[in-house]
């Protein structure tokens, strides 16, 4: 069987991670998968650069997003440009096109999710998003698959490697915030606009799609009340380690009588929390099922490879139920806003 044909928009940090691995590993993927994947075409600006990332592949490099959009012989688009407008635009068109889409991008379906969802299930295409949400973990998968027998009753996590690269080095060496924002974004964790991460907003980009795959609600980033880390001073970090707490920025979201709650700020955690232990750039969400339990998931949430991983079981999923027989497939990667309930949050 040939190959499922991908397109990448966009090669820097996250895409050329998805490139590398998927040459990499292309035996087991293919095994996985039940046929290749290969990377046809990919899209940047600076096509030098391009060039210089995919070297001798036989990969079409364009700088016009749309000439792999609109290309027939790409199976799945993946989206890893980031922002909203022209993201936005290029994702309605890809789904127009009968392209499956994969995407990293949160602040994208946070805000415009439901507009997006809606047009690739008229369309009949797959639009899938692991990695947009805690990067290396497969928390989607988890909330979607694994934990599908229950009836989700909370969900809380450290969902920004950024904010908590900055919360651990403020504590362990004492440093101020700004000297330890400029290492994060030196080390490439942070978003674009660094006030994502430390406003709270990037993890509430996060916060909202679990709580729409938990709960079943439509995508409503603009309910969630958001506070970041950026009046947070050392001392109040001090305070609490004397009181026997870690501050974290944790994203909380969890069924109430009238509706669902979506929050994100600095919180106190008990030191005795496996989740206050959490330090560095790292990933943590702890759901909480009717059936299992607790249960805890952490891993990188940031970072080329760790994304890839997320993007590639992405890809790995839609080449499956793709190949499958149309009868037969299960619609599991799209949301269903049919099955949304319109619970106020
Ligand atoms: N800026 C994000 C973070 C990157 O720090 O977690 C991954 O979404």
């Amino acid at each position: 069987m040939k190959a499922i044909k991908v397109g990448l928009l966009g090669i820097g940090t996250v895409g050329s991670g998805t490139f590398h691995v998927l040459r990499r590993n292309q035996a087991e993927i293919k095994g996985r998968a039940g046929r290749g994947i290969e990377v046809t075409m990919v899209c940047r600006r600076d096509l030098a650069q391009a060039r210089q990332i995919v070297g001798d592949a036989d990969v079409v490099v364009t700088a016009d997003p749309f000439e792999i959009i609109r290309n027939p012989e790409i199976d799945i688009v993946v989206e890893t440009i980031g922002g909203c407008d022209l993201a936005r635009s290029l994702v309605l068109e890809a789904i127009a096109q009968g392209k499956h889409v994969v995407t990293a991008n949160k602040a994208l379906l946070a805000v415009h999710g439901t507009e997006i969802f809606a047009a690739a299930r008229a369309k009949g295409v797959m639009v899938a998003f692991e990695a947009a949400v805690a990067g290396g973990i497969p928390i989607i998968k988890a909330l979607r698959e694994g934990l599908t027998a229950n009836r989700i009753e909370w969900i809380a996590g450290i969902i920004n490697g950024t904010t908590n690269f900055i919360l651990s080095e403020m504590r362990s060496k004492g440093l101020d915030f700004a000297t330890v924002l400029k290492e994060a974004q030196r080390l490439g964790y942070a978003e674009a606009d660094p006030t994502f991460d430390v406003e709270g907003v990037d993890a509430a980009h996060k916060l909202t799609l679990m709580s729409a795959i938990a709960f079943g609600v439509p995508v409503q980033f603009d309910k969630a009340h958001v506070e970041g880390i950026s009046q947070l001073q050392a001392a109040d970090i001090k305070y609490a380690e004397q009181l026997g707490y870690r501050i974290k920025l944790l994203g909380l979201t969890r069924r109430r009588d009238t509706g669902i709650e979506l929050r994100v700020h600095p919180t106190l955690v008990p030191m005795s929390r496996l989740i206050a232990n959490v330090e560095g750039a790292m990933n943590a969400v702890v759901v909480q099922g009717d059936a299992v339990g607790t249960t805890l998931y952490y891993g990188k949430g940031a970072g080329a490879e760790p994304t890839a991983s997320a993007v590639i079981a992405d890809l790995v999923d839609i080449t499956r139920l793709h190949t499958a027989d149309p009868d037969h497939r299960v619609p599991h990667l799209a949301f269903q806003p049919d099955a949304m309930s319109d619970t106020a949050i």
